[in-house]
């Protein structure tokens, strides 16, 4: 983690980079947001749901962008994450949403990624998802989840 700090209205905030092609820190955004939620005691289908959408992001970072940073904001009824990626961004978003659609190389399929599933996983986890791209300069997905029972 590269940051931990208490928000002004009492959310916590992590900050996490995210390195392209390094699979050895990948995950890493995933696993301390994840520990924070366990520690503060939040449900455990919305630490599931948190966790599994933000390695998916992450790991889009690792494979498909140059570098990135994800900030993640903690509060009891509701989370935010944003991930910014500086890469070559997408450059037709219908098309990257569909099962099956990657266009990973093959020594990241030889990874066991690139199966063109992170995005519709990424989908079903969330309350709200918006995902903006500029070709050659980059990609920001925001995330938003509610405690269960809020809309
Ligand atoms: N941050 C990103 N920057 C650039 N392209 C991206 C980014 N995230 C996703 N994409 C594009 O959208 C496609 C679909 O992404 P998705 O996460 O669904 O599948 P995948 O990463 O290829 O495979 P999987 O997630 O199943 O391992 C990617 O193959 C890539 O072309
Ligand atoms: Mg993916």
């Amino acid at each position: 983690m590269n940051d931990a700090r208490p928000n002004n209205d009492s959310r916590i905030v992590l900050e996490f980079r995210i390195k392209g092609m390094d699979f050895t820190t990948a995950g890493e955004a995933a696993t301390g947001i994840k520990r924070t939620m366990t520690q503060l005691g939040m449900p455990a289908d919305m630490i599931r749901r948190v966790a599994s959408a933000t390695y998916e992001a992450e790991i889009n970072v690792v494979i498909h962008a140059h570098r990135g940073c994800l900030v993640a904001k903690i509060g009891p009824e509701r989370i935010e994450i944003c991930v910014e990626d500086e890469g070559p961004g997408i450059p037709d978003i219908d098309l990257a949403m569909q099962d099956g659609y990657s266009t990973a190389p093959t020594h990241v399929r030889e990874m066991g990624f690139g199966a063109g599933m992170g995005l519709t996983n990424i989908k079903r986890c969330v309350d709200q998802m918006h995902l903006d791209s500029v070709v050659d300069k980059g990609t920001t997905l925001r995330l938003l989840f509610f405690s269960k029972g809020r809309e």
